[in-house]
This record gives C-alpha cells, sequence and structure tokens, in this order.
C-alpha cells in the first residue's frame, strides 16, 4: 500500500498529512495562523512565510509520530510548489526536497490548484473523469474541465476579484474580521437578502466568465448608506455571490459536453448556501454533484499528497520531480487558457 506524504505552506495553513493510494487519511495536523493575521484583516505575506518556517518541520515530525511511522515507510514526498504566497511556498518546498533527498525517496511538486480540482476524488472513489469543477478559493474562482491528471481545461474564469476574495472583503466591510468566508455565511444566515438589493455582474452574458469587483463596492456603499441592517447585507451579498455563480456555472456547462458530474472545490465550496444551490445545478442537467467534507474544502495537506498519490497512479511511468525544481508564484492549470479581458484577470 503507498503511502505519500503530503506537505502544505502556500498561504495560511501550515498542514502536513499522510494518505494511502486507497484514500485512507492515516494522519493529518493542520496549524492555522488565523491569529497572527487577524489584527491585519488579511494574510500577511511575511507573517506567513516565518510562521510556516517555524512550524512545519515540527509538525511533520508530529504528524509521522501521529501514523506511529517514520519517514523510511513513505513512498513518497509530495509539496506544495505554487502557485501561493512564495515565501510560504518555498518553505514547503525546500523541506521537502531536504526530506527526498535524506531519505532518497521521490519528490513530487504538486500544483496546490490541482491539490484543489482531484480533492472531491479523494473523498469520493466513484468520481471519474471528465468533470465539471467550480474551483472557488480566496486567489480563485475558476470552471474547469477535469480530463484527467494533469490534463485541465479551464473554460471560465474571474476578470477581476476571486469569489472568496469578495467574501473576504465584504466580511472586512461589515467588521466580521478575518477569515471573512465562514463569518458572512453565518451573518447571511440571520438576515433577508431581499431587503437590500445588490447587483449581478456579467450575469446573462455569453461568456462565462466570473466579476465580483462590482458587488463587492456596491456591498460597500450597502454598508455607507447606514439604513440596512449588517445581516441582510450579508444575505444579499450572498445570494448575489450565489445568483452569479449559478449563471456562470451554468453557462460553462454547455461547453461540459462529456461531463457526468458537476464538482465543487476550494475553500468557498464550504459554503453550505453555494453546495446547495449548485446541487440544484447539477440536478437540472442531470449531473451528480460532488462537494469534498468541508475539512477538505479549505486549504489542507491531505489534498496535496492526494494529487501525489493520483500522479504516482496515472499512466505511464512516473517520474520525480527535480530537486532543483523551483517555487512558482504563478502556476495556471491550463496554460493554454487566454487571459481574459478585463482589469487585473487572473489565471
Ligand atoms: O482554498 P482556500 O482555503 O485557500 C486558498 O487557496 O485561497 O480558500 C480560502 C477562501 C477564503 O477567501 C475564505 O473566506 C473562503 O475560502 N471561505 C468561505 C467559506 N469558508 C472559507 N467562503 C464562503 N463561505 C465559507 N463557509
Ligand atoms: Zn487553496
Amino acid at each position: 500500500m503507498r503511502l505519500v506524504l503530503g506537505i502544505e505552506s502556500s498561504c495560511d495553513e501550515t498542514a502536513a498529512a499522510l494518505v494511502t493510494e486507497n484514500r485512507r487519511i492515516v494522519a493529518q495536523r493542520i496549524a492555522s495562523q488565523d491569529e497572527a493575521h487577524a489584527p491585519y484583516g488579511g494574510v500577511v505575506p511575511e507573517i506567513a512565510a516565518r510562521a510556516h518556517a517555524e512550524r512545519l518541520a515540527p509538525l511533520i515530525a508530529a504528524t509521522l509520530a501521529d501514523a506511529g511511522i517514520t519517514l523510511a515507510d513513505v513512498d513518497a514526498i509530495a509539496a506544495t510548489a505554487g502557485p501561493g504566497l512564495i515565501g510560504g511556498v518555498m518553505v514547503g518546498l525546500v523541506t521537502a526536497k531536504a526530506l527526498a533527498m535524506a531519505s532518497d525517496k521521490p519528490l513530487i511538486a504538486v500544483n496546490h490548484l490541482e491539490g484543489h480540482a482531484l480533492s472531491p476524488r479523494l473523498a469520493d472513489a466513484t468520481l471519474q473523469f471528465p468533470y465539471l469543477l467550480l474551483l472557488a478559493s480566496g486567489g480563485h474562482c475558476q470552471v474547469l474541465l477535469v480530463e484527467g491528471v494533469g490534463s485541465y481545461r479551464r473554460l471560465a474564469t474571474t476578470i477581476d476579484d476571486a469569489l472568496g476574495e469578495a467574501f473576504d472583503k465584504t466580511a472586512k466591510i461589515l467588521g466580521l474580521g478575518y477569515p471573512g468566508g465562514p463569518a458572512v455565511e453565518r451573518l447571511a444566515a440571520l438576515g433577508d437578502s431581499k431587503k437590500v438589493p445588490l447587483p449581478r455582474p456579467l450575469l446573462g452574458s455569453a461568456e462565462p466568465h466570473f466579476s465580483f469587483a462590482g458587488l463587492k463596492s456596491a456591498v460597500l456603499r450597502a454598508k455607507q448608506a447606514g439604513v440596512h441592517a449588517d445581516a441582510d447585507i450579508a444575505a444579499a451579498f450572498q445570494q448575489a455571490a450565489i445568483d452569479c455563480v449559478i449563471d456562470r456555472t451554468r453557462r460553462a456547462l454547455a461547453g461540459a459536453g462529456e461531463a457526468t458530474a458537476l464538482v465543487v472545490a476550494g475553500g468557498v465550496a464550504a459554503n453550505l448556501a453555494m453546495r446547495a444551490a449548485l446541487e440544484g445545478l447539477a440536478g437540472q442537467h442531470g449531473l451528480r454533484f460532488v462537494a469534498p467534507p468541508l475539512p477538505l474544502c479549505t486549504d489542507n495537506a491531505a489534498m496535496i499528497a492526494w494529487a501525489g498519490q493520483e500522479r504516482l497512479a496515472s499512466g505511464g511511468e512516473f517520474v520525480a520531480d527535480a530537486l532543483d525544481f523551483a517555487a512558482r508564484p504563478r502556476w495556471p492549470l491550463d496554460p493554454a487558457a487566454e487571459p481574459v479581458r478585463g482589469a487585473g484577470a487572473k489565471a
């Protein structure tokens, strides 16, 4: 039974996990940095990199100890090599390289987005390629046709903000602190979305792309107007975001011919209202709906270890990554995808 050690350090979670080829998470540890970043209302890269550097080695040792094994029992070491905050990515990748060299095990440099993209297959053994994936996190909002391991076709992306970023900014405007997504979701449950009119950017447009910058500005204006309850603003924001996501994903489905499942992954996939709406959309199109359990949606190392397992198992001869593999601050899953028009377009 192959066992992979996964390491994640691309944003504000320091994480290590051991995952078997038959999807068992043998051990995992996550050290969140929420408290360190909370006073600043967002992730401070320098603080994040230092925290990863301090915590990662003991965290890996503890994860191995939890499983009652040593590095000698591991078959490969998979680490996030990008995209993300470069200081943190380098800490994780350099650590993985050192462990790989010291133990003479293969290094697998994992694209963090691929970790998210394959995480639903860690949770659900029956999920087959190809599937349509909505990947919505703090840095990304994309719809991808996942054709196989290493084969991703981007059908849509955001032309400005990521969806998680919009949740985080709404939280900041409403004074809910950081991290924002879960706080907005909790407050939205107490409000009435119909009491605050908010725009739905790009709704109905022919291209399936996303835009959230205008929605964020409208949230700010609604707050500044001083006449709405915060819970109503949160509820209205969440409903507008969901309406946009459903409309845009429905549009993307038109280009996803062979997909048999609609899948959601990334931090925003932890939002239960969003999951329910996407499940409804999948049902309308006769597609299965798959969403990983909540702890696998936000950043974790189990998905990185699993991406390593998928690489080991994917057809052809497995080739380990070189020990001089450079950390990548940007690393699109679909390198052939054209940049989209719009201010500050993201990969
Ligand atoms: O995937 P992730 O943990 O990190 C990145 O790779 O970016 O995603 C983090 C993002 C944050 O923007 C956070 O606010 C959002 O996911 N998020 C949520 C929820 N939980 C996390 N957004 C909406 N509702 C949630 N329950
Ligand atoms: Zn992530």
